[in-house]
């Protein structure tokens, strides 16, 4: 009898383990692979434009802030603006940031929150995504946001983004911005 108990015992903790070895693995291979492989680098240099006079403008104000606001706490744009490879409207375009930015302080910094998703049109990186969400202070010289995730050539993508107005009109609004984004991705 005992020895009956013995093997049964032995047979099921064997399998339990089994089992357990068997989940161990799977979580290892979900979590540890991707990080198995190494990391590219990629530094990525651009000029947008927000474009809010021309007849088809790439910036639309989309909120005007209630009445009861600070001004212009609230106000809310959307975008679809050209990125380009010179400061040059004209020069060759390379993408397009779309996403949104609103006035999110009330404390009299113009920070803004930015959602923009970059997408890509050429090369290895046509069709791939970047997506940038941070506090953009617009009267800072440079101003530093998240890269949080990518798609396509740019999967995992995890960095950062520094932009700096170098061209800005005040009756219209319009403004150039040229961005510095590193990162790392699969
Ligand atoms: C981007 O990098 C270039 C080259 O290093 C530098 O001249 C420029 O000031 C940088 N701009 C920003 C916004 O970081």
């Amino acid at each position: 009898m005992t020895s009956i108990f013995s093997i049964l015992f032995l047979l099921i903790t064997s399998y339990l383990i089994s089992i357990q070895g068997q989940v161990m693995s799977l979580e290892e291979s979900n979590i540890m692979l991707p990080l198995e492989k190494p990391h590219s680098f990629t530094q990525l240099h651009f000029y947008f434009h927000d474009i809010l006079d021309s007849e088809n403008p790439s910036t639309l104000k989309i909120i005007n802030p209630p009445s009861n606001s600070h001004a212009p706490f609230g106000a809310t744009y959307i975008i679809d603006n050209p990125l380009t490879e010179k400061q040059d409207l004209n020069s060759n375009i390379i993408g397009r940031a779309q996403g949104t930015y609103a006035l999110a302080s009330q404390q009299g910094d113009f920070a803004l929150k930015m959602d923009v998703n970059f997408v890509f049109i050429e090369g290895s990186y046509k069709g791939s995504t970047l997506t940038m969400l941070g506090r953009n202070v617009i009267v800072d010289e440079v101003r530093e946001m998240p890269i949080v995730g990518g798609t396509g050539a740019f999967r995992f993508a995890k960095g950062y983004a520094l932009a700096k107005t170098v061209w800005y009109d005040s009756s219209s609004g319009n403004a150039i911005e040229e961005f510095n984004v590193s990162i790392y991705h699969f």
